[in-house]
């Protein structure tokens, strides 16, 4: 899997790309939403023992885990000194501080003495005091206090600072990794790292966060948000205005892969429509009223200027109604900004767990997490809010976790319904997902070429872990 290959317009779904309507745009998009990059890699199908082994799960632990840069939280979580995340991966868990200096540190969240975890919450701290026979260690790690010490006269000299992960702060992202010798987060990641700069991440802020138990393997569950041609059967509601098998798909170096699915233009999978029946369906989706639909109308081309056969028109609309609305509600000027940053869906995925989207929009952010069993993970949804201009970015919300058994639906409230339902849909097929890789008399899957190369290439970089070639 090496060689960058000529685009072949016949393996890709016909009609317009997203190149075409890339250039179709009011603006003129960034250069690195132009650039194709698919590597060349077999066809071959997936043994689903990396899904249902403990074995392999065991093998990720000790390979993969360690030697990956890590999403451990958000700098918004813990902005004031003093200000702690625990962060639990695996049968590991670190306890990140807050400096005084603003830096954060990450230390392994477990006692020197008897190894009792220091912490299991989040919240603010004077000092590390363990429960269990009060040992304490300042903020910063350094040994304070160990009682009756003159029963632990050995220690004298002893380095009793707690160990640390390496930390690096990138985008308001905390990203930690066990590995000394890994790259600085942004060699690692490659030149994708570059195409959050626009976006002021640093200054956005955790506005909805939920998480929830899914009875599927954690790479399962993340490759159900890889591809977005299950539309068809799994989200049919979304295909008036969603692009789903024009989405492009790039595979960028080993940790690095994404899909953009264009929003406000018609599923190549509908005919006979025109750009008017995706405003319409868009606004229902969104849950506008007919009122809504035509202020949009009206925002940019007006009645008598809108082309209904022209693929692109609703997305003109959409997007400048996109532009006046987030102006309005954050205060910047978005008028540079190019209509697919404002409309459509950027599913970047970091290696191996880590899916923070880009563009303008409130933007989503993804996170799996392996369960306590092969068969079971947690998926973590967060959307990332601009902090209103001239406001102090606020503080983080508090994580809702959806009781086991119940849907996303049940969190609407704080979702909105229309993307709680989007995820009950997804979730709707994992469990059997899991069930039916157990059952496949094969025991393998077979992948798409292109539309589901990003599995591909997901598994192939975690072979490289786990056969002890750890990309650099
Ligand atoms: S285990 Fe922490 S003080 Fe004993
Ligand atoms: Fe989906």
């Amino acid at each position: 899997m090496n060689e960058i290959k000529d685009l072949d317009r016949d393996s890709r779904c016909p009609g317009l790309s997203y190149t075409d309507m890339l250039n179709g745009d009011t603006r003129t998009p960034p250069d690195y939403l132009f650039e194709e990059t698919n590597l060349e890699m077999s066809d071959d199908p997936i043994p689903v023992s990396a899904y249902i082994s403990e074995d392999y799960a065991k093998a990720e632990r000790e390979k993969m885990w360690p030697n990956v840069w890590q999403f451990a939280a958000r700098e918004d979580e813990m902005p004031d000194p003093g200000d702690t995340v625990v962060y639990n991966i695996n049968d590991k868990s670190f306890l990140l501080v807050r400096q005084k200096d603003g830096a954060v540190k990450a230390f392994y969240n477990a006692c020197l003495h008897r190894g009792r975890k220091l912490r299991t919450e989040c919240g603010p701290s004077i000092q590390l005091r363990c429960p269990f026979h009060g040992f304490t260690w300042r903020n910063d790690g350094s040994l304070k206090e160990i009682p009756s010490n003159w029963d632990f006269k050995h220690l004298k000299g002893k380095d009793m600072d707690l160990p640390e992960a390496r930390v690096e702060l990138w985008q308001g992202f905390v990203m930690i990794t066990e590995n000394h010798d890994l790259p600085d987060f942004k060699t690692w990641l490659g030149p994708a790292a570059e195409h959050y700069e626009r976006y002021d991440f640093e200054n956005r802020y955790t506005g909805m966060w939920v998480q929830k138990k899914f009875p599927a393997n954690w790479k399962a569950t993340a490759e159900a948000f890889m591809e977005a041609w299950h539309s068809i059967t799994t989200h049919p509601q979304l295909l008036g205005f969603l692009g789903d098998a024009n989405t492009r798909y790039d595979l960028i170096g080993d940790h690095f892969n994404r899909a953009i699915t264009p929003s406000g233009v018609l599923s190549p999978h509908i005919k006979g429509k025109g750009s008017d029946y995706v405003l319409e369906k868009m606004n229902e989706f969104s849950g506008g009223d007919d009122a809504e639909t035509n202020r949009r109308f009206n925002a940019s081309e007006g009645e008598a200027g809108f082309d209904p056969e022209d693929p692109l028109a609703a997305r003109r609309v959409l997007a400048e109604a996109g532009r006046q609305g987030f102006t309005e509600q954050y205060g910047y000027d978005y008028s540079d900004a190019s209509d697919s940053e404002i409309l459509d869906n950027f599913t970047y995925n970091i290696f191996p767990n880590f899916a923070p989207w880009i563009g303008f929009l409130p933007t989503l952010v993804y996170r799996w997490l392996p369960g306590e069993t092969c068969d079971e993970s947690i998926m973590e949804i967060r959307l990332l809010f601009p902090t209103p201009k001239g406001e102090e970015r606020p503080r983080a919300v508090e994580m809702t976790y959806i009781p086991d058994g119940e849907p996303f639906s049940s969190a609407a409230d704080k979702m909105g319904p229309q993307l709680a339902n989007v995820f009950d849909q997804d979730m709707a097929n994992l469990p059997y997902v899991q069930e039916g890789m157990k059952t496949l008399k094969s025991g393998q899957m077979e992948l798409g070429t292109y539309q589901e190369s990003r599995v591909r290439h997901f598994y192939e970089t975690m072979q490289k872990y786990l056969n002890g070639k750890v990309p650099a």
